[in-house]
């Protein structure tokens, strides 16, 4: 029996992660690169560590835009961007509290004092802010409230399974190399977030790879599995035909003996 899917991330867990990645697209380290983004030293961060987790990549990934492109498409379902949510679900509500909590900006700190590391370059949207983790940690704890719908949540798994079969088409595609997804995200926020990076910030986004992944890895095997029948398919038709044809032969070959063979005895008659 196929294992059951693991929970999708609960809404607080998602508008966490959208936090921290909006937090590290934001955060500027003190090594950096004056002319690169953040946004693409957290992907630099996050393709060193997935290369070295599964060295075969770097030969899929050869190019920037290409792995800017992959990278982008992943945050996006991990962090359910309404970019892949259908605009009919907008109509409801549950769908609109996820929207809103990307545009409402989050809560003033709750003192000046808010810790500002040397690295950071906006202290006060820093998620180790007192008002901000307890924000953060209040919408964990709310979380269950305010899961998907089971309509949402149907629509959701489709897609990725959707998804997870089209990358069949992707040369040198393996199953196997989702597994590396999340650990080189986590590896990458711990870089980047640098001192603001907690526990259940990686907990959160593990928790949405792992849900992503089940359903992109049972989309693909699908298509593996139709595939291989269809293949399966086309040999039975081929063997079938090649069987018919032969036997067509061997049978028109009987036939002309056996008219031969009428023909002599009629001739001995
Ligand atoms: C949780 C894991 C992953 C997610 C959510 C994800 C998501 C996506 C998305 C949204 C796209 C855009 C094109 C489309 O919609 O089909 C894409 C393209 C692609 N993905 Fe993934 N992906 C994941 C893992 C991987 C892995 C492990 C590989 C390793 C080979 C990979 C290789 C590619 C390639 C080669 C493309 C095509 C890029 C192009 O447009 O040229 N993906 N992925």
């Amino acid at each position: 029996m196929a294992p059951p899917s693991p929970p999708p991330p609960t809404k607080a867990q998602t508008r966490l992660i959208r936090r921290t990645w909006e937090r590290v697209t934001e955060k500027r380290l003190e090594k950096d690169n004056p002319n690169v983004s953040a946004s693409y030293a957290f992907g630099k961060a996050f393709y060193k560590t997935l290369f070295v987790l599964e060295p075969q990549l770097q030969s899929i990934f050869t190019n920037t835009l290409q792995q800017a492109r992959v990278l982008t498409g992943i945050l996006s379902y991990i962090a359910r961007a309404p970019s892949v949510m259908p605009e009919r679900y907008k109509d409801f509500a549950s769908i609109k509290d996820m929207n809103s909590s990307i545009s409402s900006p989050p809560p003033p700190p709750a003192s000046s004092s808010s810790s500002s590391s040397s690295s950071s370059s906006s202290s006060s949207s820093s998620l180790l802010s007192d008002s901000h983790q307890h924000h953060v940690k209040q919408g964990v704890d709310e979380g269950d409230e305010n899961e998907l719908n089971k309509e949402e949540e149907a629509w959701m798994a489709e897609r990725l399974q959707e998804l997870g079969a089209r990358h069949a088409d992707y040369k040198g595609f393996q199953e196997s190399m989702f597994d590396h997804v999340g650990p080189a995200l986590v590896e990458a926020l711990q870089r980047r977030l640098d001192s603001e990076y907690e526990p259940h910030i990686g907990e959160a986004w593990l928790k949405a790879h792992d849900y992503v992944s089940f359903h992109m890895k049972k989309g693909l095997k699908s298509r593996l599995v139709w595939e291989e029948a269809l293949a399966d398919d086309h040999t039975k038709h081929y063997q079938y035909k090649k069987l018919h044809q032969q036997r067509r032969r061997s049978s028109g070959a009987s036939a002309t003996t056996g008219s031969a063979a009428k023909a002599s005895n009629c001739s001995i008659q």
